[in-house]
């Protein structure tokens, strides 16, 4: 496979910038001043503070290793900072079987207040995904601002995660009494663990993506210009009966000054690999004195711990579109995954950009899919968005065909779709990028 870091910057999108007097480039991430300029743009394209000297050498250390894409404008009077930003990489995202695949991850797009809506953001998404197609990625992937920009390149909210507010005094847990053992550590060692940890989750959990130093070192408040906040992270560890680590959490608790008997705790993450691991922090957490709040965000949809305490209306759940995937190549896409049944279906798939549209015979058996092009008359017709949705298992082709985004043209093809790619727990992805 050809080098993400060595493509040649995309021809198409450099002639159209070019014509509003824009240049495309990649960023040399070994020139610090040049790298340094892209991270501050970034930042100020997603209204982050500016970084201070630490978080920029960490971030220049630790993220040199991505395609780092700029837009610059010569006539602007700071010309050495980009008006636009992108930056991408191959991961491994797990999909169901669980089987993983190689997938485009794309990130900062930011384009500057000074310069948006003249199609910048356009040039550069479509540039990443004609860089995907070219390195031969079946997939490309991000987590979204907004839900409103995406769909016109075709991607598609393909897992879903949810804010978790608890009432705790309400939430008495009914969940199992665990062996094993919960123990406070320091958010250093929690920092040292997860890696390990999250790798073994990231094998099995259908829409998880390998993590990177620079996002545990964030969370842990290693890496971080708010010294404060970190210095008010908890971290706790559980280990199995034979001592081995099992699940890592780490929480804050804050807004005590009202009422002392009534803080909040704001779970900042929670990685478990067994149900043992996951009821024992969870009753861990619900249970720490002087607490009525609990706050989690970006859980799975399916948490099961709504089941597991005397009042599942003490759970209350803001759910949210989380990770969005859009397919490059649909028979690549459709045969890395697994699948639960067989099935034999003709399905059209319309790809307004070009990449990979057509109708395709769909034969799955023994859990693998071939998808080759036919002129047989399809059973479903639908935009590569909805095949993207519906390609980790968690979203029901049944519902879409409800929604008018699925044309179902023989009865029964969408329930037999989704006897095959549904999966038994939603896809979930435990952070964003
Ligand atoms: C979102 C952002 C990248 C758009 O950049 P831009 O250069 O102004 O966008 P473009 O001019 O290329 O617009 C491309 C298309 O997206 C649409 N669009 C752009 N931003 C949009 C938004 N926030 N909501 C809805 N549609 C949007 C445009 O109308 C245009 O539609 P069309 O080509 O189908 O007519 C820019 O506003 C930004 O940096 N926002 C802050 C950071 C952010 O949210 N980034 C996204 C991270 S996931």
């Amino acid at each position: 496979m050809k080098s993400f870091t060595t493509l040649p910057i995309d021809a198409q999108s450099t002639a159209a910038l070019a014509q509003h007097g824009l240049t495309l480039g990649l960023v040399d991430t070994t020139d610090r001043t040049a790298f340094t300029a892209w991270l501050r743009a970034d930042h100020r394209g997603f209204h982050i503070a500016a970084a201070g000297d630490e978080v920029i050498s960490a971030s220049l250390e630790k993220l040199a290793n991505c395609r780092t894409t700029g837009v610059w404008d010569s006539t602007a009077h700071d010309a050495v900072t980009p008006v636009a930003t992108v930056s991408s990489w191959t991961t491994r995202m797990t999909v169901p079987g669980p089987r993983e695949v190689e997938a485009w991850a794309i990130s900062s797009v930011t384009v500057a207040p000074t310069h948006r809506r003249k199609g910048i953001a356009r040039a550069l998404l479509e540039a990443e995904l004609r860089a995907a197609s070219a390195l031969g990625l079946p997939l490309a992937t991000l987590t979204v601002s907004e839900s409103t920009i995406y769909g016109r390149f075709g991607f598609a909210p393909a897992t879903f995660a949810a804010e978790l507010t608890i009432d705790t005094r309400r939430a008495t847990w009914t969940g199992p009494s665990v062996p094993g053992r919960v123990h406070f550590i320091s958010t250093e060692q929690l920092r040292e663990l997860l890696p390990e940890l999250h790798k073994r989750i990231r094998a099995t959990q259908v829409g998880e993506i390998d993590a990177w130093d620079l996002r545990w070192d964030g969370l842990t408040g290693l890496t971080t210009d708010d010294k404060d906040a970190a210095r008010s992270l908890r971290a706790i560890r559980y280990d199995d009966v034979d001592g081995t680590v099992r699940g890592l959490a780490l929480y804050r608790v804050s807004d005590g000054a009202a009422d002392f008997a009534a803080h909040t705790l704001t779970v900042s993450y929670l990685a478990t690999e067994t149900d043992e691991a996951y009821a024992a922090l969870w009753r861990f957490l619900l249970e720490v004195d002087l607490v009525s709040t609990l706050k989690a965000a970006d859980r799975p949809v399916d948490e099961p711990v709504m089941w597991q305490v005397a009042d599942m209306r003490a759970v209350r759940r803001a759910p949210y579109d989380h990770v969005w995937t859009r397919i490059l190549d649909v028979p690549a896409a459709l045969a890395s995954r697994g699948y639960a049944a067989a099935l034999d279906t003709v399905i059209n798939v319309v790809d307004d950009l070009g990449f990979t549209p057509g109708t395709f015979a769909l034969t799955i058996s023994n859990g693998s899919a071939t998808a080759v092009p036919t002129d047989a008359a399809p059973a479903l017709v639908m935009r590569i968005n909805e095949l993207s949705a519906l390609y980790l298992g968690g979203v029901s082709a049944s519902a879409l065909v409800a929604a008018g985004r699925i044309d179902e043209r023989e009865p029964g093809a969408a329930a037999a779709l989704d006897a095959a790619f549904r999966t038994s727990r939603a896809p979930w992805l435990s952070f964003w990028f």
